[in-house]
């Protein structure tokens, strides 16, 4: 249910930058004390591709302090949905982590990015790399049904330290085979493989060592990445991205960016 419309005021203190949009907090979800899920009701005019990321404030101050999010949700939803790390004493966070229902969010109006489908050339199956929150912009690709008709199958891999941080995508796939629609459309097509590298689990280890040691490709039983069939999009931390890249490469994978589409892009997860 939608809750308010384009251009709400409420709950600020400051007027509104020109170039955003002020929307309603519609629900929060906290995982763990450094994760947290919330919605926030859709301008009518606000377009954006599935994977794109948005900046986005809080109306608490004259000069309010912006950040990059992945838009986790997909084009298709009345709503807008974002996944955040809480930062102890982040600029944005520490702040951010406290909204209730009901609260201001601010929202620049131009969306980008490159974990688009229109930055890759086709191939048979696409992998999804994330790490932490880095699973932001693949909850908005995974549920937009176009990524289907691009690709056969469509595998998400999720790192996190721990397996509370696994719950958000554990959710959200559960979710979307539940779904009478989405469902039928992704049916078996998607795979989660989700991994843990502080605790124990049935899946353990860093998604670079898996690569390396081909693991992930007997659990999942696949042959390993083929540059002629497979994609890759990748979104962590800069040291992730940049580890999971050369791991890419090593298969033979090319990057790629919205006007050169290849084998793989790579995106880093917002911080702060
Ligand atoms: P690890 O526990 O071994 O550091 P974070 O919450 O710090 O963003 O980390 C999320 C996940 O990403 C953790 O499981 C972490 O593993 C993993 N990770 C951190 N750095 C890398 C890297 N360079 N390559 C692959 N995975 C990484």
């Amino acid at each position: 249910m939608s809750i308010a419309t384009e251009d709400t005021n409420k709950n600020q203190d400051f007027p509104t930058p020109k170039n955003c949009f002020a929307e309603t907090v519609t629900s929060v979800e906290h995982y763990t004390d450094r994760l947290f899920k919330f919605r926030i009701t859709r301008p009518a005019s606000f377009r954006f591709r599935s994977g794109e990321f948005i900046m986005i404030g809080l109306p608490n101050s004259e000069k309010p302090v912006f950040r990059a999010y992945s838009i986790a949700s997909p084009g298709w939803d009345e709503e807008i949905e974002f996944y955040s790390i809480k930062v102890e004493g982040g600029p944005l966070t520490q702040h951010l982590q406290k909204i209730k229902i009901g609260d201001t969010i601010l929202m620049r109006k131009k969306p980008t990015g490159t974990l688009v489908n229109d930055a890759l050339i086709s191939g048979r199956r696409l992998y999804m790399f994330s790490t932490g929150t880095g699973i932001a912009p693949f909850a908005s690709l995974i549920r937009d049904p176009e990524t289907y008709d691009k690709f056969d199958e469509v595998i998400l891999t999720h790192t996190c330290r721990d397996v509370a941080e696994l719950k958000y995508g554990q959710e959200l796939v559960a979710n979307i085979k539940d779904d009478p629609l989405l469902g039928e459309v992704v049916g078996d097509r998607l795979r989660l493989y989700s991994t843990v590298t502080r605790e124990d689990y049935e899946f353990k280890g860093r998604i670079t060592d898996l690569l390396a040691s081909g693991k992930i490709f007997k659990d999942l039983g696949v042959e390993p990445i083929n540059p002629e069939t497979d994609r890759g999009m990748i979104c962590g931390s800069m040291d992730m991205i940049k580890d999971t890249k050369a791991a890419l490469e090593k298969f033979g994978l090319v990057e790629g960016a919205n006007n050169n589409p290849q084998t793989f892009v790579v995106e880093r997860a917002f911080v702060g």
